[in-house]
């Protein structure tokens, strides 16, 4: 029997308010990201990684013995229970690096079931995991975690070898605060339709790592820079871009499926970009890509009249994280050291809701068929 609709087909639930959330509210007309009742503009650069985690969590600032108990627990759990190094290990130079974190920290506190502890594995465990991975896959010797070193620092240092600038930590911290949480995103509700079968935090982050990858969500900050370093210079802009979307293709980091304005994070982002291609950085590049943003926006103006298609977080992140000298394979693997911080958050949420989520479909298929027995189909 087919399940009976009660309220309207919204395909990709767009309008469909699922849950109530204390941790981000996304206003898509206004451009206007709020995170635990801070503006992302005044939240973004001046928290610590540290103190954003504990405001998700705890819905308050850290008080100074507060931010050091919870660095301390962070630190802690950095280094890698040795089934999670092995499956980096057996993976390496042959799967890409979303489904390595995929894979590795799926291991992370297996039969544990303490949902603080399993999110201070996650969160402490990603930069390790990822920086590990990466090094492997470039036959360099692995760096191992610092404790004295704050999150972010430890995960520059993770992946570079060397201590980082303070100015290219404030980068990284003003990253991952602009992405720790955005309202209810694909990877978010993956992650909260797990945890309200009252699974594991584990679990649901691992679910919610798999919708991350994809090119519609997490996956595009590499191509819309490959996008800037294959046009080349600013003249090759126009020509390159109208033939894209003369083949009806996507300009990766343009466009939203909520804000129909200039997205709040890309601002921030670009912000924190000036600063650090001002002072080491590719200042050529720096200038390339807003000229590709401002002809990109022009034609998309064109191509999709009245769409609002404007400029998403992903566009800056590629600018911003390879400034700090992050590979492109590395963007969207950070995005998930940045937000496995707001997907912890709304599992705690939900598991204190305990409402499974379970929408209705409608059903289009066949109706009355008889059964043919095989011989004679
Ligand atoms: N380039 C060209 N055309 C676009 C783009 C784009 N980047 N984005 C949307 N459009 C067009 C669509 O082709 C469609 O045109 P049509 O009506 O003529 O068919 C129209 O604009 C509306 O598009 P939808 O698919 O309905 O918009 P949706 O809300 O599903 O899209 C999305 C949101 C998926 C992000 C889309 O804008 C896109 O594909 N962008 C490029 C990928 C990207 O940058 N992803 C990162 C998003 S940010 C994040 O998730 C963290």
């Amino acid at each position: 029997m087919s399940e009976k609709t009660a309220v309207a087909f919204a395909p990709g639930l767009e309008g469909v308010v699922a849950t109530r959330t204390r941790l981000s509210s996304v206003d898509g007309a206004a451009g206007r990201l709020v995170i635990a009742g801070f503006s992302v503009e005044e939240l973004a650069g001046q928290a610590s990684f540290e103190e954003t985690l504990y405001l998700l969590w705890n819905d308050a600032l850290p008080d100074r013995e507060q931010l050091s108990v919870l660095g301390r627990d962070l630190a802690a759990r950095r280094a890698l229970p040795k089934v999670a190094a092995e499956v980096l290990e057996a993976a390496a130079g042959w799967v890409p690096l979303m489904d390595a974190l995929r894979m590795s920290s799926g291991t992370l506190g297996l039969g544990n079931g303490d949902d603080r502890d399993d999110a201070l594995r996650l969160v402490a465990a990603f930069p390790t995991i990822v920086a590990a991975y990466w090094r492997l896959s470039q036959g360099y010797e692995l760096v191992e975690p610092d404790p004295k070193l704050s999150h972010a620092a430890n995960y520059l240092y993770m992946l570079s070898g060397e201590v980082p600038s303070t100015e290219r930590v404030r980068a990284l911290e003003t990253y991952l605060n602009t992405v720790c949480d955005h309202g209810m995103n694909a990877s978010t509700f993956a992650a909260r339709v797990i945890v309200s079968t009252r699974s594991d935090l584990v679990s649901a982050v691992v679910g919610a790592v798999g919708a991350l990858k994809g090119p519609l969500h997490g996956g595009a900050p590499g191509p819309a820079l490959d996008v800037v370093f294959e046009i080349g210079e600013a003249g090759s802009a126009e020509e390159y871009l109208r033939a894209r979307l003369e083949c009806g293709e996507r300009l990766m980091g343009f466009g939203h499926r909520v804000y129909k304005v200039r997205d709040p994070r890309a601002d921030v982002l670009a912000s924190a970009a000036k600063r650090l291609y001002a002072t080491d950085a590719d200042r050529d590049l720096y200038r390339l890509a807003l000229e590709v943003e401002k002809t990109a926006l022009r034609l998309l103006e064109e191509y999709k009249p009245g769409r609002n298609l404007d400029t998403n977080v992903e566009f800056y992140t590629a600018l911003l994280l390879y400034g700090l000298g992050l590979p492109t394979e590395l963007f969207t693997p950070t995005f998930a050291v940045g937000r496995v911080a707001g997907w912890t958050a709304h599992c705690f949420e939900q598991r204190e809701l305990d409402r499974l989520i379970r929408p209705q479909s409608e059903y289009v298929g066949a109706e009355d068929r008889t059964w043919a027995p095989l011989e004679e189909r």
